[in-house]
Parts: C-alpha cells; sequence; structure tokens
C-alpha cells in the first residue's frame, strides 16, 4: 500500500502532505500495474477523503429509474409490484485519478461506506419486499470523478384506483425519492436528460400488470410534506385488462339475463318450463356474481360492479315476476267484479260441469253451483222450484253478458307476455349500451386526465 503510495506522481504527494482542498481537482496518477482495489482506497483514504462531506457545496445528482418488472398478485387488486434500478450519477471531484487509460472505471462496491453516498429516501405508498443489501447495490467511479450509483429495488405500491367505476378504471401508482437530510441548496436531485428518466429494461416481464402511461417529474406539496428538500416523482399509471372482465363478468351476465327472457316465448302454461328458466337463470348469476366477488376488494364503492349485478338480478327476477302474474291471470278466469263463472274463452260453463257437481253434491242436475250459490246465497235444499228456475236463468244470461262484454284477463295474460317478448330485450340493450357508454367510455376518459399526483 505504502509503495503504491509513493508511486504515485510527486505532485499529488506533495498535495497530500500540504491541503486536501487544494488539490482535490487534480488528477491523481497511478502505474497501469494498481489494481483498482489499490486505487480505491488510495482515493478513499481517510487522511485525503471525508465520506461525510459531500463533494461540492451544491451536490447535482442525474437520477434515472429502470423498470425490472411489473406484476400484479392478482387482476382486481389494487396492489402493484415494481421492481426497478435506481441510478444516480453525480461528480465528486475528490474520486479523479488517472491510471493511463488501463481502468475504464473503478469498482468501488467493497468501498461503498467509505465513500459519499447520497440520502436518498423513497417516498412510497408500500413497502419495501426487502431492505437494502448490500448485494442489491453497485458503484462504479469514472476517472472523472464521476460516480455511479445503482441500487435494484423492490416495491409493493398500494395504488390508487377509481373503484366507483372499477373495472374501468385505471389504477395510479405514483412515488417519490428525495433526500432525506439535505435541503436543496445542498443536494438536488435531477431527472437525467442523457438518457430518459424511466425506462423499460429490455428484460422487463410483466405480470397482470398494463402500464399505459408514465411521467416523471418534480414533487409539490402533494408528493411530500416537506419544504425545500430535493424530490423526484414518478407516476406509473396501469390498466386492467378488460378482457378477462368481459369474459368473466359481463358476457355471462348477459348471457343469464337473456336466456331468462327466452322465457317469454314458451307457452304460459309450460309452467315448469318457465319457472326453471327463471330460477336457473337468477340462481346461475348468483353464483358467477358470488365467485367473481370473492376476488374483488371489500370496499362498498364498487358503484358500476353493483349496479350491473343489480340491473341483471333485477331483470332476471322481473322476468320471473312476469312469468308469475301473467299464469295467475290466465288461471284466474273469474272475474271478481262479476258474480259468475266464466271460461278461458269467455264462454259459459257446459251443463255438464252442472250436472257433474250436481250428482257429486247429491243434488238434482239442474242444481247451482257454488258460483250460483254466491248469486242467490239463499237457495238451499228446501228452496222452491222457482228460485231454481230464477236464478239459473239469471245466472245464464250474466255469463252472456260477461263474455261479450269483456275478453279478460287470459288474453291480457297472452298480451302482457307478447309486450315482454319485445320490451325486456329493449330495456336490458339500452342499459347495457348506456352502462358501456357511460363507464367504458366517458367516465374513463375523464380519468385520464389525471395529472401527475
Ligand atoms: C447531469 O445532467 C446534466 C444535463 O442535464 C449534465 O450536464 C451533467 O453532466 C450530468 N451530470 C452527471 C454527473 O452525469
Ligand atoms: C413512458 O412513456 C413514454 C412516452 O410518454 C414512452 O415512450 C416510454 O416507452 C414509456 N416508458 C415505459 C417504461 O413505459
Ligand atoms: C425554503 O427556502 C426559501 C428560500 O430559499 C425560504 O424562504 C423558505 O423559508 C424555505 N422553506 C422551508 C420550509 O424551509
Ligand atoms: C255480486 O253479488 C252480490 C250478492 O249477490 C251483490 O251484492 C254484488 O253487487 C254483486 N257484484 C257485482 C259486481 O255485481
Amino acid at each position: 500500500m505504502r509503495k503504491l503510495h509513493w508511486r504515485s506522481n510527486a505532485f499529488s504527494s506533495l498535495c497530500l502532505l500540504l491541503s486536501g482542498s487544494f488539490c482535490s481537482a487534480t488528477y491523481e496518477s497511478f502505474s497501469k500495474g494498481d489494481t483498482d482495489k489499490q486505487i480505491l482506497d488510495y482515493l478513499v483514504d481517510p487522511r485525503r477523503y471525508d465520506y461525510r462531506v459531500r463533494p461540492n457545496e451544491q451536490t447535482l445528482i442525474n437520477v434515472s429509474v429502470v423498470l425490472l418488472s411489473l406484476s400484479s398478485p392478482d387482476e382486481s387488486s389494487l396492489e402493484y409490484e415494481v421492481e426497478f434500478l435506481l441510478h444516480q450519477v453525480w461528480y465528486d471531484p475528490r474520486l479523479t485519478y488517472n491510471d493511463r487509460g488501463h481502468y475504464r472505471y473503478l469498482n468501488g462496491m467493497k468501498h461503498l461506506h467509505r465513500i459519499w453516498t447520497p440520502d436518498t429516501y423513497f417516498i412510497t405508498h408500500g413497502d419495501f419486499k426487502e431492505p437494502l443489501m448490500p448485494i442489491h447495490l453497485a458503484l462504479q467511479v469514472s476517472p472523472d470523478g464521476k460516480v455511479f450509483h445503482t441500487q435494484r429495488r423492490e416495491v409493493t405500491l398500494n395504488c390508487e384506483g377509481n373503484l366507483g367505476i372499477f373495472p374501468f378504471d385505471n389504477p395510479k401508482c405514483p412515488f417519490s425519492l428525495e433526500s432525506i437530510s439535505h435541503e436543496n441548496s445542498e443536494v438536488q436531485f435531477e431527472w437525467s436528460t442523457l438518457t430518459p428518466g424511466l425506462q423499460d429494461a429490455t428484460s422487463l416481464r410483466k405480470h397482470n400488470a398494463y402500464l399505459v402511461k408514465n411521467e416523471t417529474g418534480l414533487c409539490d406539496e402533494r408528493h411530500t410534506w416537506r419544504g425545500n428538500y430535493s424530490c423526484l416523482t414518478v407516476l406509473l399509471v396501469f390498466t386492467r385488462d378488460k378482457s378477462y372482465y368481459y369474459t368473466a363478468v359481463y358476457v355471462p351476465g348477459t348471457l343469464l339475463v337473456t336466456s331468462s327472457f327466452l322465457s317469454f316465448w314458451l307457452d304460459i302454461n309450460a309452467v315448469p318450463a318457465r319457472v326453471m328458466i327463471g330460477v336457473t337463470a337468477m340462481l346461475n348469476f348468483c353464483t358467477t356474481t358470488n365467485s367473481f366477488r370473492s376476488t374483488l376488494p371489500v370496499v362498498s364503492d364498487l358503484t358500476a360492479m353493483n349496479l350491473w349485478d343489480g340491473i341483471c338480478m333485477f331483470f332476471i327476477y322481473a322476468s320471473l315476476l312476469e312469468f308469475i302474474a301473467v299464469n295467475y291471470l290466465y288461471r284466474n278466469k273469474e272475474s271478481p267484479l262479476y258474480n259468475t263463472t266464466q271460461d278461458s274463452l269467455g264462454k259459459c260453463p257446459s251443463q255438464d260441469r252442472y250436472r257433474r257437481r250436481g250428482k257429486s253434491d247429491k243434488i238434482e242436475p239442474q242444481a247451482r253451483s257454488s258460483e250460483m250459490e254466491m248469486i242467490s246465497p239463499s237457495s238451499t235444499d228446501g228452496v222452491s222450484e222457482q228460485d231454481k228456475e230464477i236464478s239459473s236463468t239469471k245466472s245464464r244470461f250474466t255469463c252472456l253478458r260477461i263474455s261479450k262484454s269483456l275478453n279478460s284477463y287470459p288474453v291480457l295474460a297472452v298480451k302482457i307476455d307478447k309486450v315482454s317478448k319485445l320490451l325486456f330485450p329493449v330495456l336490458f340493450f339500452i342499459f347495457a349500451f348506456g352502462y358501456f357508454i357511460n363507464y367504458a367510455v366517458v367516465q374513463t376518459a375523464e380519468e385520464e386526465n389525471w395529472e401527475l399526483t
């Protein structure tokens, strides 16, 4: 070691004896045989180099970030794992050397703690996956005193998404870095202009993370709560895999809703078929929704998702209710407004029916049915033949009147079915159209105007 020192040229030795500041800008000369460790040992010798002192009054640090991998644990989470290299470059005039072009740079990995490095602090909403270990650091010193400091970090960012329009939102992941103890006037971070501030590694891997936009900039009061500390910020904007949501939510939902509309095309009397269609659609929809919901963040403001689920459920339930109502009307052949019986086609009860009932009731064939008894409640077994005649005629008369005046509920039921055939799909189409225009186009476009936050 000592030998090396004497091999340095006479000027620098003299300089070392005189004063450190005087020779800080001069090149230390070394012979070709010196290893980079020997040179560095000399350069950072505590007698000539104090690693606690900044290289100059205001140290300018050029920063750039290289993205190595982007991933998200699952499709609908707001957590993104970002792995990146942070390059910091600055000049330290005390580290200039001249080894006659032997080394392009000195590898200062082992001297890391004996060289001044900026106290860069990350402001993130999230955690680093592992603490900074020596293995994640590299340091190189160029002959002109340029120091390249590289660290590899992996951070799990908690991003901001507008869950109101989930899954059409674009989660935004900002993070910043600033000097923890040096004010602007002492240490100044700047985005590198020689290379893009933020760049992709050629090996960039993306898993479930779709970067749509990136920005680099300077912090303002939204990013840091402290004044006058130099601070840089990065904004990564991701988007969600829309095709996943279409295949997992929207297409199955649409299929189930429209299949519940098939019920309108079936006969009113096809009770098992129509009930089965309605109930199956509803159960399937619940299962699909629940299984999907279990993957979502448990928050209440999933407005777009809730709206979709709610409206789909409403249509399925409404089509089931429609069938129940139609079927009820269809079977309800007696009009409560009229005190008489009536057949589905508005015909009066046949004689056979009276006869049958009469037998079972052990009354004469012409005996009145229960309906007739309603007309004349007083008519019991002891009633006179005349009374029977009167009530019977009365009943027939009323019956005829009704079949003429009112084509009644069964027809209404058929009409409702006919209208529903058209009305339900049209309403659902209008809803779906409005939904996608609003959430996928209008509100997403408004979101895009987000500035660096
Ligand atoms: C930092 O970037 C500026 C230009 O933006 C450049 O003049 C300067 O030399 C760079 N410093 C280092 C250490 O690379
Ligand atoms: C960042 O955005 C610029 C354009 O704004 C683009 O050229 C660059 O590729 C983007 N970088 C990454 C890592 O996506
Ligand atoms: C920031 O610096 C300016 C002048 O450079 C000074 O007036 C101001 O008080 C400083 N702010 C803080 C928070 O230190
Ligand atoms: C039905 O019959 C009852 C008693 O016979 C009578 O009071 C009532 O007005 C009738 N209703 C209609 C709508 O004719």
